[in-house]
C-alpha cells in the first residue's frame, strides 16, 4: 500500500494548475445514462473515484473512453441497470446512477451504500423524491429496487426535501429531465456542482431553470441527445492548495480556478491573515507570517464547505490563538483530529465542535488517512511538521486529488510516494 513521506519546513512557492471538479464530473458521467448518444466531457480529472464510476457504467454496457482529460461516454449499449454492492460500497456517489437509470430504462437495482467513515449518510431523500415522481421502490437484499409501476415514464411533481442534499438534488434533477411534465425541487442544494450538472444537462437538451438556487424547475422532455461539455474547476482542490501554501507561509498562484465558487473559503483565509487576489480563472495567495486563528462553521453552499473543514483545521493547528470549528453537515467528520494530535496538535472535541489551540510547532509522526479530505489535512499539516511525517492509506487521497504529491513537489515541498 502506498504511503507519502513528507519532510516539513519548506515554504511553498509557484503556480499550480487546478483540475476539473470531481463532484461535478462524477454526476455528468452518470448523466450520460440519460441518452443513447455520445456525451463528451472535457477537463475530467484522473482520479480513483472517476475510475470507479467508469467501471460502474462499463458493467452496465456503457462505453467509457478517455483521451488525456477528455472522457467520451456512450450509453447506447446499456444492457444492465444494476449497480453492485462491490462498487457502490467503495464510492457512495454511485447512488447518482439511480435517477438516470429509472428515467431512461424504467427500472434500476442499486445497492444501498451503507455507512462510511464520516457519518451515516442515508439516502431517504433520494427515495422520497423519486417516489413523488412516480417510482415504485422497495428494498431487497440490501438493494434499492425501483421501477415505474407499470407507467411508461416518471411524472413531474413538486418535491420539498427535508434537508439540503447535494447528490439527492442531482439524482432528482436528472430523473426529472425525462419525466412527463414539470418538476419543482424546493430546498434544493445550491452547490456550484449542481449548477454545472444542470448546464451540462441543458446542453443535452434538458430544460432546467434555477439550478444554483434553492428552487429548481425542470420541464420534462421526450429525449436527451449527445453533447460536449467542459467540467468546472475543482473548488475543494483549489482550497486545499491555498491552505497548503498558507500553512507554509508561502505564495501560490492557482491557474484554471473558479474564485467565484470559493467566497467563504477565501474570506476565512483572509481572516487568517492571507493576502489574496483573483481574476476570472486564477487565484493568488500570500501568507506573510503565522496564520491567525479563526472560527468557522460548515453549512450548505454558499457557506463554508464541509469538504474544506479538515484542511482548515490543519491550518488552525499552527495558528496564533484559539479557533472553534463547528461541523453541521456530517456527524462524524472529526476522524482527522486524533491523527493531527499525533503530530502535536492541541484540539478538544465536544460533540460537533472542535476547539483548536494553535501551537508553535508540529512534529512529524506516522499518521493514517481515514477519508479523502482528512488525508489532505494530514498532508498539509506534514508540510510544516518538524522532521518526517508518514501518511499511510493514501488511496483515500488518490480518490480526490490527482498527483497531489507531484504538484506539491513542484511548489517546493519535500514529499514522495513510497510503495
Ligand atoms: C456531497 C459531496 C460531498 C460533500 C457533501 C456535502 C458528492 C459526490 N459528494 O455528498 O463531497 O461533503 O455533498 O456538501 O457530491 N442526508 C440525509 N438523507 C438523504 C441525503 C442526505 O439525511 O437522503 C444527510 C446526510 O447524511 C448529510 C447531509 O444530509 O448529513 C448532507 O448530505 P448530502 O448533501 O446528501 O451529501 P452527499 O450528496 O452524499
Amino acid at each position: 500500500m502506498d504511503k507519502l513521506r513528507i519532510r516539513g519546513g519548506l515554504r511553498l512557492q509557484g503556480s499550480v494548475q487546478v483540475g476539473g471538479a470531481k463532484n461535478a464530473a462524477l454526476k455528468m458521467l452518470a448523466a450520460a445514462l440519460l441518452t443513447r448518444d455520445e456525451l463528451v466531457l472535457a477537463n475530467v480529472p484522473l482520479l480513483a473515484d472517476i475510475a470507479t464510476m467508469s467501471r460502474l457504467l462499463a458493467a452496465m454496457g456503457v462505453s467509457v473512453a478517455r483521451e488525456r482529460d477528455t472522457v467520451t461516454v456512450h450509453a447506447d449499449g446499456l444492457h444492465s441497470t444494476e449497480a453492485s454492492y462491490d462498487l457502490v460500497k467503495t464510492m457512495r456517489a454511485s447512488i447518482v446512477v439511480l435517477g438516470p437509470l429509472l428515467a431512461r430504462a424504467g427500472s434500476a437495482r442499486v445497492s444501498l451504500p451503507g455507512g462510511c467513515a464520516i457519518g451515516a449518510r442515508p439516502v431517504d431523500q433520494h427515495l422520497k423524491g423519486l417516489q413523488a415522481l412516480g417510482a415504485q421502490i422497495r428494498i431487497e437484499q440490501g438493494y434499492i429496487v425501483a421501477d415505474l409501476g407499470g407507467n411508461r415514464r416518471l411524472r413531474g411533481a413538486r418535491i420539498v426535501t427535508d434537508l439540503v442534499t447535494v447528490t439527492g438534488t442531482e439524482n432528482l434533477m436528472m430523473a426529472a429531465t425525462l419525466a412527463d411534465g414539470e418538476t419543482v425541487i424546493e430546498n434544493a442544494a445550491r452547490e456550484p456542482e449542481v449548477a454545472d450538472l444542470a448546464a451540462c444537462l441543458n446542453r443535452m437538451g434538458a430544460r432546467i431553470r434555477g439550478a444554483g438556487t434553492d428552487r429548481i424547475t425542470i420541464e420534462g422532455v421526450d429525449r436527451l441527445h449527445g453533447a460536449q461539455y467542459r467540467v468546472m474547476p475543482d473548488r475543494i482542490e483549489s482550497g486545499s492548495f491555498l491552505i497548503a501554501a498558507a500553512i507554509t507561509q508561502g505564495e501560490v498562484r492557482l491557474e484554471g480556478a473558479a474564485p467565484d465558487t470559493l467566497d467563504a473559503v477565501l474570506d476565512k483565509l483572509r481572516e487568517a491573515g492571507a493576502t489574496i487576489e483573483s481574476g476570472q480563472d486564477w487565484i493568488w495567495l500570500r501568507m506573510g507570517g503565522r496564520p491567525r486563528a479563526v472560527n468557522l462553521r460548515t453549512a450548505p453552499y454558499p457557506a463554508f464547505p464541509t469538504d474544506m473543514q479538515a484542511q482548515f483545521m490543519a491550518l488552525g493547528c499552527v495558528a496564533d490563538g484559539v479557533g472553534t470549528i463547528v461541523e453541521t453537515i456530517f456527524e462524524n467528520r472529526f476522524m482527522h483530529v486524533l491523527e493531527l494530535q499525533r503530530l502535536g496538535a492541541d484540539i478538544g472535541i465536544d460533540g460537533n465542535t472542535a476547539v483548536v489551540r494553535g501551537v508553535a510547532r508540529l512534529s512529524g509522526a506516522r499518521v493514517m488517512a481515514t477519508d479523502l479530505r482528512a488525508s489532505a489535512s494530514l498532508v498539509i499539516a506534514g508540510l510544516v511538521a518538524d522532521g518526517e511525517t508518514w501518511v499511510d492509506r493514501i488511496y483515500h487521497l488518490d480518490r480526490g486529488y490527482e498527483r497531489m504529491e507531484q504538484r506539491l513537489m513542484q511548489l517546493g515541498a519535500r514529499i514522495e510516494r513510497v510503495s
